[in-house]
């Protein structure tokens, strides 16, 4: 196969708002949920990609998020965290679903970026939110918590 039949993931995944609560500097974890949180458990994998589809290995990925009531930890680093995608590009983030805040459907911020490569700034919906379909996750219940699946393709 030459280049131009290697197949396609699809357009970059949009941009979207950084929004005001975005801290550098998020420990590096994989797992967000607090002891003792009352949010709904979340489960949020996926795979970053480049536009040709491959893999992007040890891809940085810096999460931030409110927590169930919907307020965001701007003192300290609750429900923020940073984590690279394994050598096969993929992620896996253990959370709690996000409350809503005035005027904002779920959301969890993502910053993505391959190494050396440019910073995708972006956020990931959930459900029937109303936000674009692209930056909506698919989302199931399974064994007790919510999983959802959201791929990246970076530019
Ligand atoms: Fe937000």
């Amino acid at each position: 196969m030459g280049a131009s039949a290697q197949p396609s993931c699809g357009p970059p995944t949009p941009r979207d708002a950084e929004g005001p609560f975005y801290k550098p500097g998020a420990p590096k974890r994989s797992s967000l949920a607090e002891p003792g949180a009352k949010g709904e458990r979340l489960l949020l994998s996926g795979t970053v990609y480049t536009r040709d589809c491959k893999p992007v290995p040890h891809a940085l990925l810096d999460f931030w998020q409110t927590d169930e009531k919907g307020d965001y930890d701007n003192a300290g680093f609750r429900y923020r965290g940073q984590m690279l995608a394994d050598a096969s590009g993929r992620y896996r983030l253990e959370t709690v679903l996000p409350g809503e805040y005035p005027g904002r459907p779920r959301h969890i911020h993502v910053k993505v970026q391959a190494p050396g490569g440019r910073v995708l700034t972006t956020q990931i919906y959930f459900g029937n939110s109303g936000a674009p379909a692209k930056l909506t996750a698919k989302v199931a219940k399974r064994e007790g918590a919510l999983q959802a699946v959201f791929d990246f393709v970076l530019q």
